[in-house]
Formats: structure tokens, C-alpha cells, sequence
């Protein structure tokens, strides 16, 4: 059975969310068996399923959120404002075909196109939680392949201290491009310890999908420590430097966005207080979640801040 995307009616609405996802899985694995061919004449595919596998070690247990939640509350300022817009505006994204640039202090650097750099790359699902700087929060089963493999096939040199993600810049395919106010293209940076620990994902879908254009097809960064605007959309460049770069939001304001955007309940934003959020789908009068130091991964990666003042350093 093939499922059909409208903008009116989703699959996720019509059908009790674990029979959706098990059949999402169900329909992944027919695809990864060859079923693809057999899609009905006409049909325009919709995000194509993804073959993966399920890492449960470094999944958490909680229920995620629906896909119809996910994919329609977004940050994507280059479609909007409103947390609707990016569902509504990002269809003029063209996710295919697709290049990253290779750049900075590493031996293998140019061009690649998208596919050449996932071929090596067995995806997995992992289901994270995501805790948005604005102190809102979902979990998310998203697919991908850890962010430390692929560095590593580049070769960085002993000079290459950071990542740096940069997002597409065309103002054609991305409309809110064309106000000044907003340095664009947006940029976002990880320490390289950052980006080769095992839980910083590059995500190229969710729900055992290609990504939505929304939530940053075809390639997306995914640290889920880390306050969501870490997490760069629809990558075109990914450059390994010497220096710490500066991030978008850190660029627009300094005071209240540091590069490192650690989820720390004890180090509030300076107009709200971090120690809470309200989790996406509990309902607007539901009582608050208590937000966890790390985004509840501290176990894992609080030792990559050793010694280090996180209230500077935030
Ligand atoms: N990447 C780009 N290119 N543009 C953006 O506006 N917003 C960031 C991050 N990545 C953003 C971006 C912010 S603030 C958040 S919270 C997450 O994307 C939102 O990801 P989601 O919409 O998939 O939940």
C-alpha cells in the first residue's frame, strides 16, 4: 500500500500512530527488499523509505512524537518566522539533486554529490529527545549515520579543531533569504570531540523517511545535548577549521546564545528560565517537564566539558 502525502490529509491523522509507524517500518522493509518498482504508474512518490536499523542502545524509551507534530512546529527562518511557515513555505526546497562541499584543514576536500557521501554509511534509527532553546521539547525517531564516520573519511588535519555546518544559501529556493535581516546563510559550529561522539548524528530522515524539507532535507545535523539551533538544515558545506567559528544566533545575539548551547536547566536564557519546557503534544495546560542537565545524555557527555565553567561557556 503505498501512503500519500496531501497537505490536507496525513497518514498520521487517519491512522493510530503505532499502527502508522509499524507500518512505516513494514513498507521500509518491503522498499529495502525491492518493492520500490512496484509503486502504482502515475503516483508521485512522496519521501522515499529509507532501509536502516533500529539502535536501541542509543534510543530513548520515551513515546516520540507524532509525525504530523514533528513536521509541522519547525524552526526554519529561511521559510518563516511562525512556527507553521516552514511546513507551509519549504516545498520550493529542492532536496535533489544535492552537493555538500568538503573544505578547510582536512587531505580529502571538493565537491560530493549527496549519494556518493551516504553510499558508505549504514543508517540507523535513533529515537532522541530534542529540547528547542525557546523551552519547548519532542522526541524524535530520526534516521541517520553518526557524524564521527564521515569526518573521519575526510581526513581532517591536526589543525582542524571545529566543524562548521553551513546551510544552503538561495534566495529562489529559500524566500525569507531575500530580507537583510538575518546574516545569512546560517552557520553552526561543533568542537571536533563534539562532532566525533557517537551520539552526533547526521540525519538524512525521520520516521523511516527521507526527511521532510521542513525539518532540513536532504541532510541535517542532529547533537541532541544540545539546544535545537545547533542543528544545522539542508548542510551545503561542511568545513573543518582552526579557530571556534561564530554562529548565526550568537552573531544576532551574543548575551543570549553561546556557541557551545549546552541544554543546562541551571543556566537560564536571559528573558526566560531554562529549568522547565513544555513538551510538544502533552497539551497546553499540561504541567510542565523538568528539563535534565545535557538534555538527559549527561551520562554520555558531560565528561567532554570537564573542568570547564558552564555558565561562561554556555
Ligand atoms: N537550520 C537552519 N538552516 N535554519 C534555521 O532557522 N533553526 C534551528 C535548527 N536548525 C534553523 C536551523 C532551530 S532554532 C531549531 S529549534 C531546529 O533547527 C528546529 O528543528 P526542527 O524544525 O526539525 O524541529
Amino acid at each position: 500500500m503505498l501512503i500519500r502525502r496531501t497537505p490536507d490529509i496525513r497518514p498520521s491523522e487517519i491512522t493510530p500512530e503505532a499502527v502508522f509507524l509499524d507500518r512505516r517500518r513494514l513498507i521500509a522493509g518491503l522498499l529495502g527488499a525491492g518493492a520500490a518498482a512496484a509503486l502504482p504508474a502515475g503516483e508521485a512518490p512522496a519521501l522515499a523509505a529509507l532501509k536502516y536499523t533500529r539502535n536501541a542502545k542509543l534510543s530513548v524509551t520515551e513515546k516520540p512524537n507524532t509525525f504530523e507534530e514533528i513536521t509541522n512546529y519547525n524552526n526554519f527562518y529561511e521559510f518563516g518566522t511562525d512556527k507553521e511557515d516552514p511546513a507551509r513555505n519549504a516545498h520550493t526546497l529542492r532536496p535533489k539533486p544535492w552537493s555538500v562541499e568538503i573544505a578547510g584543514e582536512a587531505e580529502v576536500r571538493g565537491k560530493f554529490n549527496l549519494e556518493d557521501i551516504l553510499k558508505p554509511h549504514a543508517l540507523e534509527e535513533r529515537i532522541y529527545r530534542f529540547r528547542c532553546v525557546e523551552a519547548w521539547s519532542m522526541v524524535i525517531p530520526w534516521v541517520g549515520f553518526p557524524l564521527g564516520d564521515m569526518v573521519k573519511r575526510f581526513k581532517p588535519t591536526s589543525k582542524a579543531k571545529y566543524v562548521e555546518f553551513t546551510t544552503l544559501l538561495d534566495p529562489r529556493q529559500m524566500p525569507e533569504q531575500r530580507s537583510a535581516n538575518f546574516p545569512w546563510p546560517y552557520v553552526e559550529a561543533l568542537r571536533m570531540d563534539e562532532a566525533m561522539h557517537p551520539l552526533t548524528l547526521m540525519a538524512v530522515g525521520l520516521y523511516g523517511r527521507e526527511l521532510p524539507n521542513q525539518n532540513g532535507a536532504p541532510l541535517r545535523l542532529m547533537a541532541p545535548w544540545k539546544y535545537g539551533f545547533k542543528n544545522a538544515k539542508s548542510i551545503v558545506r561542511i568545513r573543518f577549521v582552526e579557530k571556534q567559528p561564530r554562529n548565526t544566533w550568537n552573531v544576532l545575539a551574543p548575551d543570549e546564545y553561546g556557541f557551545y548551547a549546552n541544554v543546562n536547566p541551571k543556566v537560564d536564557h536571559p528573558r526566560w528560565s531554562q529549568a522547565s519546557e513544555r513538551h510538544i503534544g502533552d497539551g497546553f495546560f499540561a504541567k510542565r517537564r523538568e528539563t535534565l542537565m545535557f538534555n538527559g545524555y549527561a551520562d554520555q557527555v558531560a565528561s567532554l566539558y570537564q573542568g570547564m565553567d558552564l555558565r561562561r561557556y554556555f
